[in-house]
């Protein structure tokens, strides 16, 4: 295979997917009655330290036993992960190889935590410590007294931070934040209602800084200011991008502008200077913990080989979810209200990267990419859509998540209830119940995956998105698609400019809403 630094092995391919087709799916009941040991063979555990100066251990056992997996799947999984070049894939991806050949760039998030060239990863660190000195200089009051924080940006520039302040400032913001992502200006004027402009820092976060939603608000944030009163708005603005001439541009101090390397891309961009607000929240020791956990997942998933690999093993089971049985959706159910947006995160991560139709090399995909991502929160999800989990038509894979520790001081018996209905919900898909009356009867047989975490603390949030990082790529590799590149988003932007320019050839129903919302 060009493009990616490994080989594509089409003859290999095509023979692993004819074997796994041949294979008969046996119940999981079935799968279960006939190895004792199946539960261990299909768990993984992915550890770290607990804390920067601590030898004790932390980490996230991930349990893929209630998945169809077995011996002779995953063995043509693996013959199907070597014939599409995972190693060479994976190799290129942590060493700066183009794995992104459509845009012609490497893809260097795994430098931000230390995991790629020496060269990459000493310029990470440098801006690391850069942003460092600028979150400590704001604490220290180097802008004045800042209690909080806009933070503006959309899509990559947005969710990742969006999902970190949330999940770690449950307990205590150093400086609230607020991500602010939607052109529609109510989301923004509930921030300006939830701030006080005289002690407000504006954070722009845009790779390309032209993103005309990013760039919109930030200018009506800047005046908010200046309405306000604030003497200087300038001097409060600071820019998180890779184009950094562009921020200076448009009228950043330089030093105030975060630059992060092209080479990584949007929705990868989490720990880059985009995590700038959620450092200013939690403070760079939580960062560098974040960075740490996300490092754990990396080293497992360059050094593991095959069905050991979680995120490859992960991937496995997109695949054969998606491919052989047909599965147009995955679901996600956190059971913890800290990864309420965990979901949301993911549905960037995995439909922006892998939903596509063409492989590496330009030809059509020979079958369905990446399923729809969705999801929820448990127990609420439960009262909600599990109905259709249980007894649907549709099969739907489910990933549980949950953290052993919890995360209140009330009752014991709060967490104790959350984790019994997250297990209770993973057994009673698999196992189902059989009735007299067809309206009663659970079909089972459905499969799901359950993360435990030790904690849901920062280390275990990056190690969360560093591994759906991996399985995304692990996903397209098997696919033979490129992950990183979005041109699926580019049409729509354009045509919106033409509508704004009143310029274009648009058909009958369009121009009907146009005239019918006043934009002509
Ligand atoms: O429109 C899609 C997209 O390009 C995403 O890939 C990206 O995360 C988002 O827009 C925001 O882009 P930027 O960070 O350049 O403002």
């Amino acid at each position: 295979m060009s493009g990616r630094g490994g080989t594509r092995d089409e003859g290999g391919i095509a023979a692993a997917w004819e074997r796994l087709r041949a294979l008969e799916t046996p119940r999981l009941a079935a799968l279960f009655a006939g190895d004792d040991a199946r539960v261990a063979a299909m768990t993984r555990r992915i550890v770290w330290h607990a804390g920067p100066d601590s030898d004790a251990e932390a980490g996230m056992r991930i349990d893929f036993s209630k998945t169809h997996l077995g011996d002779n799947e995953l063995a043509a999984f693996e013959a199907l992960a070597e014939a599409s070049g995972f190693a060479a894939a994976r190799e290129a991806l942590f060493s700066g190889g183009i794995v992104n050949p459509t845009e012609g760039r490497a893809a260097t998030h795994g430098a931000l935590r230390g995991s790629g060239t020496p060269a990459q990863v000493e310029e990470a660190e440098a801006l690391l410590a850069r942003m460092g000195m600028l979150v400590e200089a704001i604490h220290e009051g180097a802008l004045g007294e800042i209690r909080h924080c806009i933070a503006i940006g959309i899509g990559g520039s947005a969710l990742g931070p969006a999902l970190a302040v949330d999940a770690l400032t449950r307990d205590l913001a150093l400086v609230d934040v607020h991500v602010v992502s939607n052109i529609d200006g109510l989301a923004l004027e509930q921030a300006f209602a939830a701030c006080d402009p005289a002690r407000t820092l504006i954070a722009v976060a845009s790779k390309t800084f032209t993103t005309i939603e990013t760039m919109t608000n930030a200018d009506s944030a800047l005046k908010w200011l200046a309405e306000s009163g604030v003497a200087d708005p300038g001097g409060r603005v600071v820019a998180l991008t890779a184009s950094p001439e562009k921020a200076v541009e448009w009228g950043v101090d330089e030093t105030r502008v975060l630059p992060f390397p092209e080479s990584v891309g949007g929705r990868y961009s989490l720990f880059s200077s985009i995590g700038f607000p959620v450092a200013l929240a939690v403070g760079m020791e939580e960062f560098a913990a974040m960075l740490a956990g996300a490092k754990a997942v990396d080293d497992h998933f360059r050094s593991a080989e095959g069905r050991a690999n979680a995120p490859l093993l992960a991937a496995f089971a997109d695949q054969f979810y998606t491919r052989l049985k047909g599965c147009q959706t995955r679901a996600v159910f956190a059971y913890d209200e800290r990864l309420a947006l965990l979901p949301d995160y993911l549905q960037q991560l995995e439909m922006e990267s892998n939903g596509k139709s063409v492989t590496v090399e330009g030809a059509p995909v020979d079958g369905p990419t990446a399923p729809v991502t969705w999801g929820g929160v448990g127990t609420d999800a439960q009262h909600a859509v599990f109905q259709l989990l249980h007894q649907g038509t549709h099969l739907v894979p489910v990933d549980f998540i949950a953290a052993i520790a919890p995360g209140d001081d009330l009752d014991p018996a709060h967490h104790r209830t959350l984790l019994m209905n997250c297990l209770a919900q993973g057994a009673a898909l698999m196992a189902g119940k059989a009735s007299e009356d067809p309206a009663r009867a659970y079909p089972g047989d459905r499969p799901s995956t359950t993360f435990l975490l030790d904690d849901c603390d920062a280390a275990a949030l990056g190690a969360l998105i560093a591994f759906h990082e991996h399985r995304t790529f692990a996903n397209a590799v098997l696919m033979g698609i490129n992950p990183f590149d979005q041109f699926g988003v580019e049409l729509g932007k354009a045509i919106a400019k033409q509508i704004d320019a009143g310029e274009g050839d648009f058909d009958p129903s369009t121009r009907a809403l146009m005239m019918a919302a006043g934009l002509t």
